[in-house]
């Protein structure tokens, strides 16, 4: 580290707090500035090289700063870069979606993943005229309330009681029910007894890295269904990850409403949620003042150049061969973490699915969120440290490792690598 990369340190713990703008809690004043990206290495303002693991969270699936992305986002910049109205670019990304995505119907564009599912949610409570919420534990939704209901404590209530720690909202103890993740018999229990005042149950198919048991989300399908409950299917991650139709293609299970982020703007913000005509008639504004109308509306959603940044990675993503090299890195990721723990004689398993892969620390398979809070996830957070340390940037918080189209075999042999040497250097003694 030289004095440049001291000094921009110390001038982001001056304001933001814990040098952060949000997540990885690495320990005060240990947290790299970015200065640059390209493929999959990040620089930072020391001029030191890391090996990207985290991608944006995800969001820069074709890698940084992909060339044909800069030309189509340079490009539309050089028109303007956002009019609050829709524009030609959005009307082409709306018919792209369309055509990928088994459940759209109609769509809105935003610019985040938060504000996508939270805009789900609302249309489904307007939809329905009904006030609750089924989440399943341990997911992430985004910023809003619902979005981290029962996701910080270490402490959770029985189910279906959700957790408020962490969302400022104490409400949601009200109007939101928490159910476990591949337990398709609890969750049709909760249904049932809450049917008459639920709007809608939404669901991340790819629960983090937890992978859905046989059945599960045909289930959640079918019970919803039955039941006039919306369907929602969070595939903020999933979506353009899994598959080109995302976890929608992948798993064959199609959702009311679907809400994108991340990878579909190839690192540039936005945000997309969408369904059936009949839901989403509820953010149309020639319903105001009505009680079934949801308020909608994004200054920055689907500006020109996220949009154009987004047709040229849904380009990018439609070249041939492109999902089964994601799978294929995937595969070699998980070998390559599980032969290390192996080696090292730990007891661990690697989650995960598609371009994802997560270590947990545990003796049993791992099911639902109160198996992993099981987990040793006091060594998973020193063993991410201790790779961020070697050079591999990641979230020390979030443990989920991102690859992207620009990593190969090199650089997974090359994580493996510190990823043995971690394992190594904090055994613990
Ligand atoms: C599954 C899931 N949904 C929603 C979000 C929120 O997206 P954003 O951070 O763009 O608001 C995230 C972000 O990590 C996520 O992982």
């Amino acid at each position: 580290m030289n004095d440049s990369q001291d000094n921009f340190r110390d001038r982001a713990l001056r304001f933001f707090p814990d040098g952060s703008n949000g997540e990885y809690g690495i320990p005060e004043g240990d947290a790299p500035v970015i200065e640059r990206g390209r493929g999959c290495r990040v620089w930072d303002t020391g001029g030191r090289e890391y090996l990207d693991m985290t991608m944006a969270w995800g969001a820069a699936l074709v890698g940084h700063a992909h060339p044909k992305v800069l030309e189509a986002a340079n490009a539309a910049a050089a028109n303007g870069a956002n009019f609050a109205a829709v524009t030609r670019p959005m009307v082409e990304l709306a018919e792209r979606i369309a055509d990928i995505s088994p459940c759209v119907e109609r769509i809105r564009f935003v610019a985040s993943g938060t504000e996508a599912t939270m805009l789900c949610l609302r249309a489904a409570r307007a939809a329905t005229g009904r006030a609750k919420i089924l989440k399943f534990e341990g997911a992430y939704h985004g910023q809003h309330p619902e979005g981290v209901t029962s996701l910080v404590g270490s402490d959770p209530p029985a189910l279906p009681q959700p957790d408020p720690a962490g969302t400022g909202a104490p409400w949601v103890e009200r109007d939101v029910l928490v159910a476990p993740y591949n337990d398709l018999a609890a969750t049709e229990q909760i249904l049932t007894d809450h049917a008459a005042d639920l709007a809608a149950v939404i669901v991340e198919p790819l629960h983090r890295c937890i992978t859905p048991v046989d059945g599960f989300l045909q289930g959640l399908r079918e019970a919803t269904a039955k039941r006039g409950i919306v369907l929602v299917f969070d595939e903020v991650v999933t979506g353009f990850r899994l598959a080109l139709g995302g976890a929608q293609e992948y798993y064959g299970v199609s959702p009311d409403l679907v809400a994108y982020g991340k990878g579909l703007g190839g690192g540039f913000p936005i945000g997309a949620f969408g369904g059936s005509a009949d839901i989403m008639e509820a953010v149309n504004e020639q319903r105001l003042p009505g009680p079934n109308y949801a308020w909608s509306a994004s200054t920055t959603g689907g500006n020109p150049v996220s949009a154009a940044a987004a047709l040229a990675t849904i380009d990018l993503f439609s070249e041939p061969g492109v999902y089964d090299r994601l799978h294929a890195m995937g595969r070699l990721l998980r070998k390559r973490l599980e032969r290390a723990l192996g080696q090292a004689g730990e007891t661990a398993q690697v989650l995960g699915d598609g371009p994802l892969a997560q270590s947990v620390f545990l003796d049993r398979p791992v099911l639902c969120h109160r198996d992993w809070l099981a987990a040793d996830r006091q060594r998973g957070r020193a063993v991410m440290l201790e790779m961020l340390r070697l050079g591999v940037f990641l979230n020390p918080m979030g443990t989920k490792l991102y690859l992207s189209l620009a990593h190969g075999e090199k650089e997974i042999a090359e994580l493996a690598t510190h990823f043995a040497a971690a394992l190594q250097s904090t055994r613990p003694r």
